[in-house]
């Protein structure tokens, strides 16, 4: 039969009226002698009724399972007084049914099709389209599919022409490993799928578009996270005569426009501005989450003549010793306490000393080293009251910073102070232009390689003072998640050609690997820059998901597996032969 309504969108307007609906058995009961379906589309749900009465139908919905599709012709009426349902967009009606074609039977579920059912992962992704049944992912996919239109919309508005540039590539260094496609026209040699499309769109640029975007899907080999899948979706953009705050601007607007659309939520701009060296100092990352307070503080000054041997040397040797204040943490034991300093050991962390702030002071196997003099000063610095704890981090500032960044979210999860009604959004700016390689001991980009150097910073591009260089680079941040992240570019080719040389990039392998672009550079590329935003993290985050597996529709599990499909498999010894390839066994994971 013909729909003439989704289930979840039968409300009182239709009483008194017969409608057709089309959809799934979500759930049966039996009622002294009345059967109710809830039928289920991707709407929502709607109460079906069968009355003994029609002893036809009637005696076919006592056969009715989960999962069946029905189409159900029905008389829609008020549900009788004490059965109305509020929470239910359908809950005040009923459809009485008078016709019943059982358009297709479903056997025994492997998973149960209800929000509040637990399964594996595993069975999930192998069954996924069953997944995917459950109310909450279909929310899930249309707020996607809205937040989608109202970006394409938004920048249409703002003048942004969408162009796509392609997924057989040369490879785009964006730090990650390359998915490589084998070229069957020329042995040997490989396509790479983008990593993101950042040396296609800034050609664009030179090509004089102006203002491109593309909703680009980018590939990375990388290691797998709740917020990181080999492929993901970004909204990536580009923009010519720009500078950061243009760039910032835009997306600043884009992003009250979906906020709104999305969740009815009106959000502040400008964002707060923190450069990297403070978010670093104050939260111990790059991407802090200022939902709460719980900031780090620095001691060095405090502690470079303190009694404790661990503390001072530390120092002398030119390190840091910073601090957290853990509201009420006086109360954890002793084995609670170890936990914390084994929880930063995985940062790199030689130990944490903690003292148990009391009525008269402080309390802890350390607190003999210091003065009384020092223990005010502790805690002044962190205002602490009775009943807390502060631990305290000493080793250079990179692994003060992680352990204690760390250790600052997993209390403030622990102890309940993060606001899930709050989005708190910044801009981290003024990020290192390099970072030190202390493996390979040369300079890597922090950003990527075509990002500029901040003006005043310029003359820092030598290898002794490229650490001290500032990049003209920002990522926005929410709820401390990097959601995105661009730069104002290089756009002469010979500050091009300088950076790739204190990257360690020679000459020649410059030329090969980037030619194109240094060429391109060089015909009058005009000054440009942009951004490109997670578009599952965005999304994860709207609907209030921890892992970008919830709004991605087929996504690989940590293992990088699709257990739906079973990709990676083999493939034929004909295709192999017709790409020129022959495979090794894996014999044993160290020997690769
Ligand atoms: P970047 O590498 O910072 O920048 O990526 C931009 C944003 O993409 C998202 N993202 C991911 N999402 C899911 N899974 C992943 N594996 C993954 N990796 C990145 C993040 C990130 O902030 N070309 C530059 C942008 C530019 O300079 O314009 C780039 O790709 O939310
Ligand atoms: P020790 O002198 O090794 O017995 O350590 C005394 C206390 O200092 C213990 O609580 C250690 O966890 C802590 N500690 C040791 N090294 C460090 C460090 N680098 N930073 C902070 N605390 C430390």
């Amino acid at each position: 039969m013909k729909r003439s309504c989704y289930c979840g969108k039968v409300d009182e307007s239709f009483i008194g009226k017969e409608v057709v609906v089309n959809g799934w058995v979500h759930s049966r009961r039996d009622h002294g002698g009345v059967i109710f379906i809830d039928l289920r589309d991707r709407e929502g749900l709607v109460q079906i009724v069968f009355q003994p009465e029609k002893k036809e139908i009637f005696e076919q919905a006592e056969h009715l399972r989960s999962e069946y599709v029905l189409s159900v012709k029905g008389e829609v009426r008020n549900r009788p007084e004490g059965t109305v349902n509020p929470n239910m967009f359908t809950g005040k009606i009923e459809i009485v049914a008078n016709v019943l074609e059982i358009v297709n039977p479903c056997p025994a579920l492997p998973l149960e099709i209800d929000d509040y059912k637990e399964t594996s992962e595993e069975i999930r992704l192998k069954y996924r389209y069953l997944d995917l049944r459950r109310p909450s992912f279909q929310k899930n996919f249309i707020i996607r599919h809205k937040v989608l239109q109202e970006v394409r919309n938004f920048l249409n508005e703002e003048g942004f022409l969408e162009i796509e540039t392609p997924f057989l590539n040369k490879s785009t260094p964006e730090g990650a490993r390359d998915f490589l496609v084998p070229a069957r026209m020329a042995h040997g040699s490989f396509y790479a799928l983008p990593q993101s499309p950042q040396i296609f769109k800034q050609i664009l640029m030179v090509a004089g578009f102006d203002k491109y975007y593309q909703v680009a899907r980018c590939f990375r080999d990388e290691d797998l996270r709740a917020d990181r899948q080999l492929e993901f979706t970004q909204i990536d953009m580009e923009m010519s005569f720009v500078d950061e705050n243009d760039v910032m601007n835009v997306i600043e607007k884009m992003l009250v426009k979906i906020f709104k659309t999305a969740l009815d939520r009106d959000i502040k701009t400008p964002f707060e501005r923190m450069p990297y060296d403070q978010a670093m100092l104050r939260f111990g990352s790059d991407k802090p989450d200022t939902r709460f307070a719980m900031e780090i503080k620095d001691f060095s000054s405090e502690f470079a003549n303190c009694g404790f041997g661990v503390f001072k040397s530390v120092i002398e040797k030119g390190g840091v010793v910073r601090g957290l204040c853990i509201n009420g943490g006086a109360k954890f034991s002793r084995s609670e306490i170890d936990g914390l300093t084994k929880f930063v050991s995985e940062y790199g962390a030689k130990g944490l000393a903690w003292m148990k702030i009391t009525a008269g002071g402080a309390e802890s196997n350390i607190v003999k080293f210091f003065t009384p003099e020092e223990i005010n000063a502790i805690i002044t610095k962190f205002e602490a009251k009775e009943g807390d704890l502060v631990v305290f981090l000493a080793d250079n500032a990179e692994v003060a910073a992680q352990g204690l960044g760390a250790l600052r979210i997993k209390m403030g999860k622990q102890l309940g102070l993060i606001d899930k009604n709050k989005f708190n959004f910044l801009w981290v700016t003024d990020f290192p232009l390099f970072g030190w390689n202390s493996e390979e001991k040369r300079w890597d980009a922090i950003h990527h390689m075509f990002t500029a150097v901040k003006e005043s910073d310029a003359d820092k591009l030598t290898f002794e003072d490229a650490g001290k260089a500032k990049a003209r680079a920002y990522d926005v941040v929410l709820n401390g998640v990097e959601l995105g992240g661009g730069s104002i570019r290089i756009h002469k080719s010979d500050m091009q050609s300088k950076i790739f040389g204190l990257l360690n990039i020679s000459q020649e392998s410059a030329r090969e690997k980037f030619g194109f672009l240094l060429d391109a550079l060089s015909y009058g590329a005009p000054p440009h820059g942009g951004v490109a935003l997670g578009f599952d993290r965005l999304c994860a985050l709207l609907v209030g998901e921890e892992s970008i597996r919830e709004v991605i529709a087929f996504p690989k599990t940590q293992k990088a597996i699709c257990p739906l499909s079973n990709a990676p498999s083999p493939v034929s010894e004909k295709q192999l032969k017709e790409l020129g390839i022959r495979t090794v066994q894996k014999v044993n994971a160290k020997q690769d």
